[in-house]
């Protein structure tokens, strides 16, 4: 299978001094949530963790409250569905996992929060993932086309050809198929590429929030080495000072 790639500008957290486009991750959460959590779940992600992408505590408690979440009947006792809290974690779209590979051509649709940390170049792969659906009669890699080099080559019936999916075929029709599909908030223009990059951005945040944080730590550690240095070397000449 093919190298996945990023965006040709690339990312803006990309880098010993990159950071986050907190506009990108906004627009990557709302393709997550219009199109991506028809399937995929994002459980190890609470909604109060929102307030990282720059909403305020009333924003969050009405982005919790858009979502249903499982719940118990206080008169029943039985099992139901209640609008989200700041305090809860993104629901499973599906009851479990019979459900879920029953709705997709038995292929249970695994959970994102940690998607972009489990694939190598995750984010990377996620963009190319999702802008690399192709069709395999045409397709080509090196020079060499699939269908000469293999001519009985044919997609299994409900499964979708992604030369960057590990065994070229997977059971996730192409989510995203149409500019304009999301209406971004800011005005920015819903390409099927742009859509994708912010989709794999905003899961590079779930899967690692603190990205920013740790790479910015990174420099007061090195003045302080460099400092060090500087201080043990004249340390030195000064100690060794009266020896000829
Ligand atoms: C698999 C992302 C929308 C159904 C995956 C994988 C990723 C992904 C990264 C894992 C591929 C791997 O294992 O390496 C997304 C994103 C979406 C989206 C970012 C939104 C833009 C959807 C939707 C559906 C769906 C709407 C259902 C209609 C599935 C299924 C799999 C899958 C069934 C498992 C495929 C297999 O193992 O053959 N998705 N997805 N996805 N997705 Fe999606």
């Amino acid at each position: 299978h093919l190298q996945a790639h990023g965006p040709e500008s690339g990312f803006s957290f990309d880098g010993p001094l990159g950071t986050w486009d907190i506009a990108q991750l906004q627009r990557g959460y709302k393709v997550y949530k219009e199109v991506c959590s028809a399937c995929h779940s994002l459980n190890y992600v609470a909604f109060r963790d929102l307030a990282d992408l720059g909403y305020s505590e009333e924003q969050v408690k009405a982005e919790a409250a858009s979502w249903q979440v499982p719940g118990i009947d206080p008169n029943t006792g039985e099992a139901t569905t209640r609008p989200g809290t700041d305090t809860d974690y993104f629901p499973s779209p599906y009851p479990n996992k019979v459900a879920a590979a029953a709705a997709n051509n038995n292929a249970v649709p695994p959970d994102l929060s940690l998607m972009t940390k489990a694939r190598h170049h995750g984010t990377d792969y996620v963009y190319s993932l999702l802008t690399g659906y192709t069709d395999p009669a045409t397709f080509e890699n090196d020079g060499k086309r699939l269908m000469e080099e293999f001519p009985e080559y044919a997609t299994p019936e409900g499964l979708y050809f992604n030369p960057y999916f590990a065994n070229l075929n997977l059971a996730m029709a192409p989510p995203l198929t149409s500019a304009g599909q999301v209406t971004f908030d800011d005005g920015k223009e819903a390409t099927i590429s742009q859509m994708s990059k912010d989709v794999a951005a905003f899961l590079t945040w779930t899967a690692e929030p603190k990205l920013i944080e740790r790479k910015q730590t990174g420099w007061p550690v090195l003045v302080f080495l460099l400092f060090a240095t500087v201080l043990a070397y004249f340390a030195k000449r000064q100690i060794w000072s009266s020896v000829k």
